[in-house]
């Protein structure tokens, strides 16, 4: 049987973070999705669809078994639309581990066959989150350590066209 991993997230950008989770999740798994969530997609910074390209053009580099996809419905239900039997989510702290047990529990109790697996995040790289690199990109600072050259270039676009 194939086992399919999803990897669901806003990636409002894809961080190195996000890499990092992507480059050891796709090794406990046949195949591994990343689901962008395009539930909040009139605040979004960057569109779903710009969000998917860009994570698409990532992941080229770094193994032939992950896919990219956009969903807006429940996480659960895109699991079973996909066929994946593990949901994965990265911890880089305590308040991921509150907020995500929670979203562990919900999910188990809506598809108890679907099985949610944390990855801790590197220790070297657990302090970046999305929205810290838009504040710092907006207010014009360097974004070029915490993500992807391309996504960098993005974000810097998408800054550009607002201003
Ligand atoms: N490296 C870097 N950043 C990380 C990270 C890592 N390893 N793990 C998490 N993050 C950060 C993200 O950058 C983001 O930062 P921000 O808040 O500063 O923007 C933050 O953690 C949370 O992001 P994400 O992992 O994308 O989760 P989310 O909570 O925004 O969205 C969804 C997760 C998309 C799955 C969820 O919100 C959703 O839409 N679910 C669908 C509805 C549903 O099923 N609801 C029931 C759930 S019980």
């Amino acid at each position: 049987m194939t086992r399919i991993a999803l990897y669901p997230g806003s990636f409002d950008p894809l961080t190195n973070g996000h890499l990092d989770i992507i480059s050891r999740a796709c090794r406990l798994a046949d195949r591994l999705v990343i689901a962008v969530g395009a539930h909040h997609e009139k605040s979004a910074f960057l569109s779903a669809e710009k969000r998917k390209a860009l994570i698409a053009a990532e992941i080229a580099n770094i193994a032939d078994n992950i896919d990219v996809a956009v969903f807006d419905g429940l996480v659960v239900d895109a699991a079973r639309d996909l066929g994946a039997s593990l949901l994965v989510r990265g911890l880089r702290n305590g308040s991921d581990f509150d907020y995500e047990m929670q979203m562990a529990g919900m999910n188990q109790a809506m598809a108890p066959d679907v099985e949610t697996v944390f990855l801790a995040a590197a220790p070297s790289i657990n302090y970046l989150s999305s929205s810290l690199v838009r504040q710092i990109a907006a207010m014009g600072g360097d974004i070029s350590s915490f993500v992807p050259a391309q996504i960098a270039e993005a974000v810097r676009d998408r800054i550009g066209r607002a201003g």
